[in-house]
C-alpha cells in the first residue's frame, strides 16, 4: 500500500470514529447505548462505558433455559431500547442480535444497543455502498433501502429488528418443538416489519413497513403477548 492511500484510510477511519463519538455523544446513554468517556485525536479511538450483559446472539447460543416468553420480553426491551435511540434523531442501521446486549438480572430484562459506527439521522443517507440484493444477500439484517436508494429511516431498524426477531424465533423453534407455530399477530407483525418493497417515486422509502415498528406498535403488541 502506497503512503498516500495509507493515509486516506486512517483519514477514513478516524472520521468514522470521531462519528460514532459523536453518535454517544448525542445519545448519552439513550437506548442503553454506551456512554462517551474520550476521544484520541491522534490514533483513531474512543474510550465508552461498559455496558452490563451479553450480546443476545450469545444468550441464543449458550442459555437454553430461556423460552418463547422470555424472548418476547427480551424484545420488548430491545423495541423501547431503539425507540429511544430513534426519539434522539439517530438511526442504528445495523441492529442485530450481535449489537444489544442483554443483562438478565431477578427477572428483569435491559437491553443496552451497542456499535453504532453506521447510526445517521432519519431521511439522511447512510453511504452504503450502493449494490443489488444479490450482493448483500450476506447482510440479511440490512434494510432494503439503506444499499438501494441511500436512505436511512426508523423502518431501517424495524426491518433489522424483524429479522432478528425471525431468526430468532426459528432457532427457539427448531429447538424446542412445543413452541409450535407463532401466534398470527406477531407472525403478521414480522411479516410486516421485513416487507422488502421500496417506493422509487417516493426517496426509497419503504411501502408497508411499520414506521414506528421497533417502537411503539411492537412494544404494544409484544406485551399483549405477555
Ligand atoms: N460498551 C460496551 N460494553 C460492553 N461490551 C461491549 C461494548 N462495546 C462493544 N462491546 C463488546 O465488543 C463486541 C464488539 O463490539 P462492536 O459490535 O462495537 O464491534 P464491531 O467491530 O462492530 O463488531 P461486529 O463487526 O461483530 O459487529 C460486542 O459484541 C460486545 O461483546
Ligand atoms: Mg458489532
Amino acid at each position: 500500500m502506497d503512503k498516500s492511500t495509507g493515509s486516506k484510510r486512517f483519514d477514513n477511519a478516524v472520521k468514522q470514529y470521531l462519528k460514532e463519538a459523536c453518535v454517544l455523544w448525542e445519545l448519552d446513554g439513550a437506548g442503553g447505548a454506551p456512554r462517551l468517556i474520550a476521544v484520541a485525536h491522534d490514533s483513531p479511538m474512543i474510550v465508552m462505558s461498559l455496558c452490563q450483559g451479553q450480546t443476545l446472539r450469545r444468550v441464543l447460543i449458550e442459555n437454553h433455559q430461556l423460552g418463547f416468553e422470555d424472548y418476547i420480553r427480551i424484545y420488548k426491551e430491545v423495541s423501547d431500547s431503539l425507540l429511544a435511540v430513534h426519539k434522539r434523531g439517530w438511526i442504528h442501521n445495523d441492529f442485530k442480535n450481535g449489537n444489544v446486549l442483554i443483562e438478565l438480572k431477578r427477572g428483569k430484562v435491559s437491553a443496552s444497543i451497542i456499535d453504532f459506527g453506521l447510526a445517521s439521522r432519519p431521511g439522511a443517507n447512510p453511504k452504503f455502498p450502493t449494490g443489488t440484493s444479490e450482493d448483500y444477500m450476506l447482510y440479511q439484517w440490512y434494510a432494503p433501502e439503506l444499499y438501494l436508494y441511500g436512505v436511512s429511516l426508523e423502518q431501517s431498524d424495524s426491518w433489522s429488528l424483524g429479522v432478528a426477531m425471525k431468526r430468532t424465533f426459528t432457532k427457539l423453534q427448531e429447538r424446542q418443538p412445543d413452541v409450535g407455530a407463532l401466534p398470527d399477530d406477531l407472525d403478521k407483525l414480522l411479516a410486516d416489519m421485513t416487507d422488502p418493497r421500496c417506493c422509487a417515486a417516493n426517496h426509497g422509502c419503504p411501502v408497508r413497513r411499520p414506521h414506528t415498528a421497533p417502537c411503539s406498535p411492537l412494544a404494544g403488541q409484544v406485551a399483549s403477548q405477555t
